[in-house]
């Protein structure tokens, strides 16, 4: 199958043609390769196909096509527009992913080793947190939690545990919407000689690209925005070491078999396509969201780093194009306001999940959260009247419309 050359200089353009190759029957789309495993000619070929000699595909854990192009399009979209230190555009290698946590965990398993140590901030999704708490310790491992916002804090953390080999950030983070620094924190890590990893699933490529600040590793859970319809669970693990993504790391993802399935690669594929447009039509509406729940007596606080009120505007703003798509915000009326307000919306949708058209609502302490002590998770921000938001792509009028008579 024949390459495009691409030579592009708009991300929507490589967001649409990065990835793809001719079809043998021509087909415009990269088919839905359905099919376990890839046959040989003759026996000689099976030969040079499994010692490596002759490169194809062999058995759709180990990869398929239609991963493939999902694969080389969101490694472009990584690395659009970023050069490495001798001047050439830096290279990446894929791996795509059953889920956001099976990207996370083939990451940990191709690059952590027995007793080995974790820095990482204590805002993460819910499922990383119990990998740092959980499932480290019982593999030897442990997980260090600290304010990485504070770079003082980590640099105390790293000189005191010298067993740390990698920091572990995800910026803006689930649910706080906290950004860390990724430039200031990768400069400390170099500095000490440890990897760092960044999960950019509530930014995108788009909006934020750790790679040009000199990390190692990428997620994303792609159910979220790179996906944009909520059609499919799935995950991208991205390294800038080719060497070790293609033996150790290709060896671990093989292993795990945390692979992805054709049929939500090509949905994926297909949704990431228009990932600039989604972005930009979400940010807007977020943003001017954000200004009429800030100002609205109903609600007593608006966490949204698009706003000069939230901790983390500056950092936010110098390493995101635009604010994202993320919010919460809390409501006066504490668990009953909250119930209430969510029973009342009528256009937004009542679920968890984040990253698709349309506007994503929910109550922590009623749903998510309904099952941890009020003490614990107010620790982390939980509070009874806190409602979180994926701003979607509707006329922004109609989204404040349902919000205005939802909070009234
Ligand atoms: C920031 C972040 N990372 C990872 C995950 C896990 O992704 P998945 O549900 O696709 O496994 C999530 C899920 O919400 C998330 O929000």
């Amino acid at each position: 199958m024949s390459q495009k050359k691409l030579s592009v200089s708009g991300f929507s353009s490589l967001a649409i043609h990065a990835g793809h190759k001719q079809d043998p029957n021509y087909a415009h789309l990269t088919p839905i390769y359905a099919c376990s495993t890839f046959v040989y000619d003759d026996a000689e070929q099976g030969m040079r196909r499994f010692s490596g000699e002759e490169k194809g595909y062999i058995y759709s854990r180990w990869g398929n096509p239609t991963f493939t192009e999902a694969e080389d399009k969101i490694a472009a979209m990584e690395t659009f527009g970023i050069n490495g230190s001798d001047g050439r555009p830096i290279e990446l290698k894929a791996y795509l992913q059953a889920s956001g946590m099976a990207a996370i965990s083939t990451m940990f398993m191709s690059s952590l080793r027995t007793g080995d140590q974790v820095l990482s901030h204590y805002s993460l999704y819910g499922g990383t947190q119990e990998i740092m708490n959980t499932l480290l310790p019982e593999l030897g491992m442990k997980g260090i939690i600290e304010d990485l916002r504070d770079l003082n804090r980590a640099e105390d953390a790293l000189k005191k545990n010298p067993k740390i080999r990698m920091i572990y950030i995800e910026t803006p983070a689930n649910p706080t919407i906290q950004c860390v620094d990724i430039e200031e924190l990768t400069i400390l890590a170099k500095k000490y000689g440890k990897l760092v990893a960044c999960d950019n699933t509530f930014a995108t490529p788009y909006l934020q690209q750790p790679f040009k600040y000199g990390v190692d590793f990428v997620m994303h859970s792609t159910t979220k925005f790179l996906n944009g319809h909520g059609t499919a669970i799935g995950g991208v693990f991205l390294g800038k070491d080719v060497e070790f993504m293609n033996t150790h790391a290709y060896k671990v993802y093989k292993m795990i078999g945390g692979n992805s399935n054709p049929f939500d690669a090509f949905m994926l594929i297909n949704g990431m396509k228009t990932l600039e447009v989604r972005m930009e039509r979400h940010c807007h509406n977020a943003t001017e969201v954000a200004a009429f729940l800030e100002s609205h007596p109903a609600v007593s606080k608006v966490n949204y780093n698009g706003l000069q009120s939230h901790p983390d505007f500056f950092v936010a703003h110098k390493q995101m194009k635009h604010p994202g798509a993320m919010m919460s915000f809390e409501l006066k009326k504490g668990l009953q306001g909250g119930i209430k307000f969510m029973n009342g919306l009528q256009l937004c949708t009542r679920t968890v999940s984040l990253g698709t058209c349309d506007t994503l609502l929910s109550h922590p302490a009623s749903m998510t959260h309904f099952s941890v002590p009020k003490e614990q998770r107010e620790k982390y921000g939980i509070t009874d009247g806190l409602i979180r938001m994926s701003v979607g792509m509707e006329n922004l009028q109609d989204i404040i419309a349902d919000l205005d008579q939802a909070l009234s």
